[in-house]
């Protein structure tokens, strides 16, 4: 069965899960939606990752699903969002992923995120900084990334 994993990410954290994906599903082929646009005919199963920011999946994977939506219905696919706060997974799939598309998903995840005030550029770090503000206010974790999730994200696609 051939493999892609294939993500957009801001910065780095989609990425970062989707080689750790790509490690568990042997063979896989990994790329990334900002740099290259895969052709989708030679594979069986097909992931896409994606960071949320502001409740919306990273717009360059949005616009690849919507694209590529009738071929995406036509092979076996799986997604997975990387996002720090939102743990409401029905709000966020109804927002990002066509209906037909959420429903054909063999599985549909989040890993978490991260939250690295460093590498956010302009209004994306002011915004990081009153999340994480408020986060240390409330005494709340930060995101962190759940590893154990892609793992079993990996099982139930090779079930
Ligand atoms: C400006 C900004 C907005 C964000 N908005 C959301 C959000 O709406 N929901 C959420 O769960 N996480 C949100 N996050 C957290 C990101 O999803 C998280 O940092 C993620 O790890 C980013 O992935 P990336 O490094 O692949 O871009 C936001 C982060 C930033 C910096």
């Amino acid at each position: 069965m051939k493999i892609l994993v294939a993500y957009a990410s801001k910065t780095g954290t989609t990425a970062k899960c989707a080689k750790m994906l790509a490690g568990y599903l042997a063979g896989a082929d990994l790329v990334d939606l900002t740099k290259k646009t895969p052709i989708l005919d030679k594979y069986d199963l097909i992931i896409i990752g994606a960071s949320i920011r502001m409740g919306y999946i990273h717009k360059t994977a949005g616009i690849f699903i919507n694209e590529h939506q009738q071929q995406l219905l036509s092979k076996k696919i799986g997604f997975f969002f990387c996002n720090g706060f939102s743990e409401d997974m029905d709000e966020l799939i109804e927002d990002n992923l066509p209906d037909e598309v959420a429903k054909k998903a063999i599985v549909i995840d989040s890993f978490g995120g991260e939250l690295v005030i460093e590498k956010q550029k302009g209004i994306d770090r002011y915004v990081a900084k009153m999340i994480a503000k408020k986060a240390d206010e409330q005494k709340a974790p930060l995101p962190r990334i759940y590893t154990e999730r892609i793992k079993q994200f990996a099982v139930k696609l090779l079930a």
